[in-house]
């Protein structure tokens, strides 16, 4: 007798365009588990109530995107200490003794820079822009990676300073020097350049200039397809190796499906696969 596949989907507004179901049928199919994985556009008012029935219709769980990472992260009884330091979440587990938050972003993050890439980030400098949710969800599991330093740097310096507040303890258990600027004081010569803004699809360029770049550096948008086109020439450009962050996607989820089915997908084919699709819809 055949059993109905464990249900889960990415909740968020918009979300017709989000790659996570594709990426979680290919983690099902590899791993040969039972899953059902689709998408949940919740009314930007109506978060919660959503995510509720979804959860009360026997759901296990789900990813949550723009704009309710923070919304998610109140609505758990549970969090990761990854989630505490983001004080935003991207998975849900709807556990019966309570909800569990947790964030994937930041550990996806590091996962496709040091293994993808295959960049390592221990005793190298970092420079973070951005302080929006991107950024502010990534910082904690950078720092566990343990480089020299890192500056997150952000045209309202203020919000960099709160997160980088935030921070300062974890900071200093790992050895790393953090420190928050604004975007003319960012700093020069970083081995890995991270852009966690929303100014490439703003179309209003990259906001800092090329000399936080050394040659050789790696230069990540969070963004891929069209969206981030922008950085990667302005990278390549000024001798950069250029990354978009389609990796970053595809470990996040793989850190998701591991938490809840209690198995990490091989991400190697699925990234490859993504990058195809990626290419060809960009090449239309
Ligand atoms: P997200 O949750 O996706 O990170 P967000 O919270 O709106 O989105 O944050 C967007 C980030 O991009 C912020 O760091 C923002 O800078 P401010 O904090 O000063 O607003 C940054 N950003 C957006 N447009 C920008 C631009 N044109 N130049 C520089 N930074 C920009």
């Amino acid at each position: 007798m055949s059993t109905a596949p464990d249900r889960y989907a990415v909740a968020g507004n918009p979300v017709a365009h989000s790659r996570s179901p594709h990426i979680h049928s290919l983690f099902a199919q590899q791993t040969g588990q039972s899953v059902d994985y689709g998408r949940l556009l919740c009314p930007l008012d109506g978060f919660t109530p959503e995510v509720k029935a979804f959860a009360a219709s026997g759901a296990k769980g789900c990813n949550v995107t723009v704009p309710f990472k923070f919304e998610a992260f109140e609505l758990a009884t549970r969090r990761s200490p990854r989630a505490e330091l983001a004080q935003a979440s991207n998975t849900l587990r709807f556990d019966e003794g309570g909800w569990l938050a947790d964030n994937t972003d930041g550990v996806g993050l590091v996962r496709d820079i040091t293994v993808n890439a295959g960049v390592p980030l221990v005793g190298r400098r970092v420079l973070l822009l951005g302080a929006g949710g991107a950024s502010a969800g990534v910082l904690g599991p950078l720092i566990e990676a343990r480089p020299a330093e890192i500056v997150m740097a952000n045209r309202t310096v203020e919000k960099a300073e709160a997160i980088v507040a935030r921070h300062a303890d974890w900071a200093a258990q790992h050895g790393v020097k953090l420190s928050a600027r604004g975007l003319s004081d960012a700093g020069t010569g970083f081995d890995v350049f991270i852009n966690g803004t929303a100014a490439s699809l703003a179309g209003s360029g990259v906001p800092v200039g090329p000399e936080v770049l050394k040659a050789g550096s790696l230069a990540l948008d969070m963004m891929y397809g069209p969206a981030a086109q922008a950085f990667l020439d302005w990278a390549r450009s000024h001798g950069a190796v250029a990354r978009d962050g389609l990796g970053m996607l595809v470990e996040q989820a793989a850190e998701s499906f591991a938490l809840w089915r209690g198995v990490r997908p091989d991400t190697t084919p699925v990234l490859a696969e993504m990058r195809a699709l990626v290419d060809a819809a960009s090449a239309r």
